[in-house]
């Protein structure tokens, strides 16, 4: 019966569907064969249900074999026994486009999830609810995240998406890298995780659940590895497969920060160091890493970009070279699976960080020659023939004789990606702006909330996370001959929170944000009391809330003091605790209750006098989607800090205001020597985000589509544009005796900027001839063979282009085309 079911599912979906998956200390098994399994994460809501068909698609290009996403609870529980599949969390529709697509998925329910995700993907109401400690043995978190890891796993058994059933879901996770962080929840801690294993198994899936990051999984979990690097990494079972859940293709960036990123090489260095160490299953975390769309991004500060310099860039383009030289080192190690999962391994060690491994069959071997020395190259003989293998790098020799591939020679071309103007729009530079004021009276002269209390609370417990802002108001009253005041007063505010604004009697005395990681700080600034009733009201904005770390779920954010006021009088202070006044709260802001964000909102904007750098503004304006179907992106820059909506659909916080530091900055980057985060870095002394993505299908292509911005800080709009943002050149840096081929993604090569086959210097936009070249004209060939085409395919040799003569050196040919 289930071969039968194997044969049809076959049929009907491109043959990657399983039924039965098992694995032995080698590798996974899938219907009976033992896999070298690549795999990539693509976040679903991170994009939109539009977006994922040509995402995984790309995936499958790119030679993945799986998919991998996690399961975010507080999106799909915002509200406790409230279910939310719809649009971009309609996970059923995500894994049945993996499906579709002839891939396989990797479900990781957690439902601890990290990922720089709000909370680390916990619902906040969670939180608040009695007695609740998250991730231990505590009763109250136990039964929910049993209730919520039971619904996610019914709701896919209907599908019938598990392997098992014929589904493409051939691994599960629960919890996630608890072992981490486990130490400071001691003994209980052990006991949660004997749990989480057990509540897993029995909810019987049919395919084996890994748990990443724990050594001490208990049976029959599968422990994996997650990091920059895991050739080193040891499963504590025999019988569990080396796996890699994550291998960090760059990094995440926060509010403040700069673009991170992780050179090609080094990421295929790691990939290929895993293989040939015992590795049988590759994960790229992220492989599309996407947008951290409304209020989704984790923290604190997490960015709307969640690029991560991964294969496939925020909008889905080819991130080039790293998505073509990886599925170059797909392909080759595909080629070996049998080798590589079945074979004798034996390795001959050469000294100097450089060895050979090798995997045999009775048909055959393969081999790989891996140099993990940072600075030498190594030469090595084998078999009679030498090879040379570059400092930091591994070669790969499928038949253990030819050289198939090298994780620091590039064949790939380079893509450079650049913003093109609306070319819809008649005059795209100059939008026509409407506005209104944010209305704040209610808090800001009367300190009117919805509840009250003589207690400063968190703002989680206050506003379950509904809303990044939350009022903290209170009266003080002075008599008239009160000594202090009037003269030299201040007000001082303990805070957490992430970002706070301040006022007495409705005049705003000022504000401050967390600075280099520093979220806890104390704002004080001289204010003016009068006589009677003053009115104090302070505005805590959130901005991501925790997602790591040991009880990060009781990290304070907001208020919670103490807050007072200082008066001095000759010589005296007097300090006038505030803590436990009557404080009065209101979670939200007038105009997001108003929905002054829908298309739609009729209430009064004015095209007068639009005011600039005005703080708590409402901004509108019109704009025709760009021609096409390039990805879309507006450009904030000169906004402050806050939210923006494209037709009501919200793209995420904006903070374009916030210029990253200007030093950890370089040109170059090193790929020899092991990556860490900070290693390669851009964008110094910039604002960290000044691009937003608009999908295309918040977008319509008939008549005016409506951008409303809420302004928190003061900006200037007049700048903000629409732009596409697509491949504005590609290039290609390869040595002689290769085959280079060059594609503008779906659109045409329309010129040959620069070629050179000899000895050229420079990079990509910035290629000069070098001291040699070949004697016929490469621009001239290869205008013959690229221009007019979508792609083309050019044999590097000194035949086609004349023999240069470059004493000795190896002959490259560089080459620039413009899309
Ligand atoms: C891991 C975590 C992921 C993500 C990653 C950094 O520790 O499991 O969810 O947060 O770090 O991007």
């Amino acid at each position: 019966m289930a071969s039968l079911r194997f044969i049809l599912c076959c049929v009907l979906v491109n043959c990657a569907c399983a039924t039965i998956v098992s694995h032995d200390g080698r590798a996974i098994t899938i219907d009976g064969h033992r896999r070298v399994l690549l795999s990539g994460s693509i976040h679903y809501p991170r994009s939109t249900p539009e977006m994922w068909p040509n995402l995984i698609k790309k995936g499958k290009e790119g030679g993945l074999d799986a998919i991998e996403t996690y399961v975010f609870w507080n999106a799909h529980e915002p509200t406790c026994r409230q279910y939310d599949f719809s649009g971009k969390l309609d996970l059923i529709r995500f894994l049945k486009t993996i499906q579709d697509e002839g891939l396989y998925g990797v479900l990781r329910i957690g439902p601890y999830a990290c990922a720089e995700w709000n909370y680390g993907g916990f619902p906040v109401w969670l939180h608040n609810m009695p007695g609740m400690v998250f991730r231990t043995t505590n009763k109250a978190y136990m039964d929910e995240m049993q209730n919520f890891t039971t619904m996610i796993v019914d709701m896919v058994k209907k599908e019938k998406l598990f392997a098992s059933q014929g589904g493409p879901i051939i691994l599960a996770q629960i919890e996630n890298e608890y072992g981490n962080i486990m130490g400071p929840y001691g003994e209980a801690g052990k006991s949660y995780i004997k749990w989480c294993a057990n509540m897993a198994q029995a909810l019987d899936v049919g395919v084996p659940w890994i748990m990443c990051q724990q050594n001490d999984a208990p049976q029959p979990m599968l422990n994996t590895c997650n990091g920059f690097y895991c050739d080193n990494f040891t499963p504590n079972n025999p019988n569990t497969p080396k796996m890699w859940t994550e291998n960090w293709t760059g990094w995440f960036k926060q509010w403040g920060g700069k673009n991170p990123h992780r050179t090609t090489e080094d990421v295929a260095f790691s990939v290929a160091r895993f293989f040939q160490r015992g590795g049988t299953f590759n994960n790229y975390y992220m492989y599309h890493g996407g947008t951290n769309f409304d209020r989704t991004a984790g923290g604190p500060y997490i960015t709307t970009s969640y690029d991560y310099d991964a294969p496939l860039d925020e909008y889905g383009n080819l991130n080039q070279p790293k998505y073509g030289h990886l599925k170059q080192l797909h392909d080759v190690l595909h080629s070996m699976e049998k080798t590589l999962t079945y074979g004798n391994i034996s390795t001959i060690d050469f000294g100097n960080s450089a060895s050979a491994t090798i995997y045999t069959t009775q048909e055959g071997s393969s081999c790989f020659f891996g140099n993990g020395n940072e600075n030498s190259d190594a030469a090595i003989s084998f078999r009679g023939e030498s090879y040379v293998v570059p400092a930091w790098s591994v070669t790969i020799l499928p038949d253990c004789k030819t050289e198939a591939y090298n994780t620091a020679k590039i064949t790939t071309q380079t893509s450079m990606m650049v913003k093109k103007s609306n070319e819809a729009e008649e005059d795209p530079s100059t939008l026509k702006w409407s506005w209104r004021p944010e209305n704040m009276d209610n808090f800001l002269l009367r300190g009117k909330g919805e509840s009250t209390n003589t207690q400063l609370f968190d703002q989680k417990v206050v506003s379950n996370d509904q809303s990044d802002y939350l009022w903290y108001m209170t009266t003080v009253k002075f008599r008239k001959r009160d000594p202090f005041l009037g003269k030299n007063m201040s007000l001082r505010v303990n805070s957490t929170a992430h970002v706070l604004r301040v006022f007495v009697n409705g005049k705003h005395i000022g504000n401050q944000h967390a600075e280099n990681g520093k979220f806890h700080y104390i704002f004080e600034k001289d204010a003016k009391f009068k006589s009677g009733r003053n009115v104090i009201s302070l505005l805590s904005i959130t901005v991501g809330l925790q997602n790591y770390g040991a009880f990060f779920e009781s990290v304070p954010v907001g208020i919670t003091g103490p807050i007072s006021i200082i008066g001095r009088n000759g010589d005296e202070t007097i300090v006038k605790d505030l803590s436990s006044h009557k404080w009065s709260y209101k979670t939200g802001l007038n105009g997001f209750e108003n929905k002054l964000f829908k298309t739609e909102s009729p209430s009064k904007w004015s095209f007068q006098s639009v005011p600039l750098n005005r703080t708590m503004t409402w901004y509108k304006t019109t704009f025709k989607a760009p021609l096409g179907n390039d990805p879309v992106v507006v450009d904030l820059l000169g906004l402050g800090k806050g939210t923006a909506w494209v037709n009501g659909n919200n793209i995420g916080r904006y903070w374009p205001a916030f210029i990253s530091s200007s030093d950890g900055c370089s040109a170059k980057c090193n790929y020899r020597g092991a990556y860490y985060a900070e290693k390669c870095q851009t964008n110094c002394g910039e604002p960290t985000q000044r691009w937003y993505h608009v999908p295309r299908s918040f977008l319509i292509t008939e008549g005016d589509n409506t951008l409303v911005l809420f302004e928190e800080m003061g900006g200037n709009p007049s700048l903000v544009n629409f732009q596409t943002t697509i491949a504005g050149s590609v290039c290609a840096n390869v040595y002689e005796k290769n085959v280079i081929e060059l594609s503008c993604d779906r659109k045409t090569i329309s010129a040959i900027k620069f070629a050179s086959f000899g000895n050229p210097d420079g990079n990509c936009g910035s290629f000069v001839k070098g001291t040699c070249e070949g004697s016929k004209n490469a621009v001239d060939i290869l205008t013959k063979e690229c221009v007019g085409k979508e792609k083309c395919s050019i044999d590097v040799t000194a035949e086609k282009f004349g023999v240069p003569y470059c004493s000795g050196a190896a002959r490259r040919l560089a080459i620039e085309a413009i899309c």
